[in-house]
């Protein structure tokens, strides 16, 4: 194990508790680890989480998107676990490593004018997903995306798309595991505000075309089905005025439609047509599916909170988004392609679900499943448990081993030689704040209200993090 200085932090909430960083990069053996239960020998990947980290300390206002990327990943192979941890070593990183010291504000803070490559510090701190072999980081703000070795966490360098990448690139792109092509998008603030792009298994860029919208926009995740992706354009935007003076303002314009754009993989931004929808935003997608002319999508809807009579009162989702009040529904979308005809609903009115995971091998087929985590949002955001949804019915199973507790974003891992699409395990990081000690959890999805049938207690702290996922041992 390193062990770097330990910066001192100034009091905020999303730098104390499960949320305190860590500071050093570590390797722990299963010999170093309690275990109870028997690590699954049909278990065979990586499970990786992203999430922010500090390495040093912040210049100004401390906000929970801030920090560096740091993995956190357990590598199974027959039966034997070893845990890793590293920060990606982003070009900002690197440039404040050797400065000796923080070299960029937050979100909070005043953007750096005499850095327009980097106004923002592109942190590469929000998801992390498996293409061609390499782990590939990405930013939520947009930003460039980065390799690392899904084994040792070695960082690789910025993906440059075998030397045509021309955009940043947006968090929730996708890896297709069945045709191993990387589909991303990227938003900004200059028009055309979006584009779209495919890669091939081998970096190749294959497909890269602008696609117009109206303004600038924030999406944050896209759907892919086997032929289509399906682009956000969300009444959630930036005030203007307030940005033109530096300030960072969310609007909510309630008389605009949700629009999805759906575009044929491989085709040019001219060919998408857009769908329109009630004005909601939505930070996760979960699947898309296509059967004859309808399309299907699901995803974690912000659910916003209800005015004095007792009606969704649309501009709290500014609240919700701008002040960590996350709060998110169930919910399914659909369109026949020939007729135009739209639907829409929630699928479950109970659980504040959100951070879905599912299958990967499955995205784009009538996928059966889902994993989420219930959010509760005060005094900070935590996961108090997990929740298996039937997307058929909206029928759920929660699993939870109490108010001690506290779950990450957890993927879908398939058993070796599965068959059924949950044949194999959910596996997550959680912080049992009654014994004071951080752990993985492997629970079997067949019988997710049971709940783990291993757990490893770990010797180190894992702070809360963001997106996670699995990396399939013969992917890698
Ligand atoms: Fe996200």
């Amino acid at each position: 194990m390193t062990r770097a200085a330990k910066p001192v932090y100034p009091a905020n909430k999303y730098l104390e508790g499960v949320y305190a960083p860590v500071p050093d990069e570590a390797v722990i053996g299963l010999e170093e680890m309690t275990v109870e239960g028997e690590v699954p020998a049909d278990l065979d990947g990586i499970y990786v989480r992203n999430g922010p980290n500090i390495r040093h300390a912040p210049l100004g206002n401390y906000h929970r998107y801030d920090g560096d990327a740091m993995l956190h990943a357990v590598q199974f192979n027959d039966g034997r676990a070893t845990y890793r941890r590293k920060w990606v070593e982003t070009e900002a990183l690197m440039e404040e490593t050797a400065a000796g010291r923080a070299l960029w504000g937050g979100m909070l803070d005043p953007r750096r004018a005499d850095r327009p490559d980097m106004p923002l510090k592109d942190t590469a701190n929000t998801d992390v997903v498996l293409h061609g072999g390499k782990l590939v980081t990405m930013w939520y703000m947009a930003g460039d995306p980065y390799l690392v070795d899904p084994v040792s966490l070695e960082s690789l360098g910025k993906a440059d798309f075998n030397g045509k990448r021309t955009t940043k690139i947006s968090a929730h792109s996708k890896t297709d595991e069945n045709t191993g092509e990387f589909v991303f998008f990227a938003y900004g603030r200059q028009a055309p505000y979006m584009h779209h792009g495919v890669l091939d298994g081998e970096g190749d860029l294959t497909a890269f075309t602008p696609v117009e919208l109206p303004g600038p926009r924030l999406p944050h995740d896209m759907w892919m089905t086997h032929k289509h992706t399906i682009l956000h354009d969300l009444p959630l935007i930036y005030d203007e005025a307030a940005y033109a003076q530096g300030r960072v303002k969310l609007r909510f314009e309630a008389d605009w439609p949700t629009r999805f754009g759906v575009l044929a993989r491989h085709s040019a931004g001219t060919d998408i047509r857009w769908v329109e929808f009630q004005p909601c935003y939505i930070l996760h997608t979960i699947n898309a599916w296509e059967d004859g002319d309808w399309l299907h999508m699901t995803g974690c809807r912000i659910h916003p909170f209800e005015d004095a009579q007792g009606k969704p009162d649309l501009q709290s989702i500014v609240t919700i988004m701008g002040r960590h009040k996350l709060r998110a529904r169930l919910y399914k979308w659909s369109v026949n392609l020939a007729t135009g005809a739209t639907k829409e609903g929630p699928l479950d009115d109970r659980w504040n679900a959100e951070f879905p995971t599912w299958k990967n091998a499955a995205m784009g087929d009538r996928m059966r499943y889902a994993y989420c985590a219930h959010i509760e949002y005060e005094p900070v955001i935590t996961f108090p448990g997990l929740i298996k949804y039937d997307l058929e019915t909206g029928a759920s199973e929660y699993f939870s081993e109490g108010s001690g507790y506290t779950y990450s974003e957890a993927p879908f891992a398939p058993a070796t030689g599965g068959t059924s699409e949950d044949d194999g395990y959910v596996v997550c990081f959680v912080r049992n704040a009654d014994r004071e000690q951080s752990e993985v959890h492997i629970i079997d999805a067949r019988n997710f209200a049971d709940g783990p049938v291993c757990k490893l207690i770990l010797p180190c702290r894992v702070p809360e993090g963001f997106h996670a996922t699995w990396a399939r041992g013969d992917l890698i």
